[in-house]
């Protein structure tokens, strides 16, 4: 029989690297290629989630989340608490100052934080995703 100490912890390292993406920039309109969506692993097209990207230095990323084929959400990954920023991961984010949660819609699931996240508009081609700030 195995037996676990009472006060035994799981501890997962959640020390993935986010992806940063390539964009350009005109005006308020940011363009994102599909192709920054797609990585080589073991030889083998695969589709990532989502990538960040960042309007200005030092300011918070943008998450640009992929949803299916040609749907995409922009959320920027400020908590709307205290400011800290967000992680992404299993289908939402998680503030690490307090606990706060946000489905990839940006809603508030869990507090302490009561306003939903910022959203961008976004349009997409085949080519391209374009996030529009305001
Ligand atoms: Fe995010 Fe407090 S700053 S929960």
């Amino acid at each position: 029989m195995l037996a676990f100490p009472a006060a035994s912890v799981f501890l997962s390292s959640c020390a993935s690297v986010y992806y940063y993406a390539s964009t350009t920039r005109e005006g308020n309109k940011i363009t994102v290629p599909t192709s920054e969506f797609i990585h080589l692993k073991k030889g083998e097209e695969q589709v990532r989630q989502f990538v960040l990207f960042k309007i200005n230095e030092g300011g918070f990323p943008i998450c640009l989340y992929r949803l299916d084929e040609g749907s995409y959400l922009a959320a920027l990954l400020e908590c709307t608490h205290r400011g800290c920023e967000l992680n992404v991961g299993g289908g939402l984010y998680t503030c690490p100052c307090h606990g706060s949660e946000f489905s990839i819609e940006g809603k508030v699931l869990e507090g302490p934080a009561e306003e939903d996240l910022k959203l961008f508009k976004t349009e997409s081609d085949n080519e391209f995703i374009y996030v529009y700030l305001s």
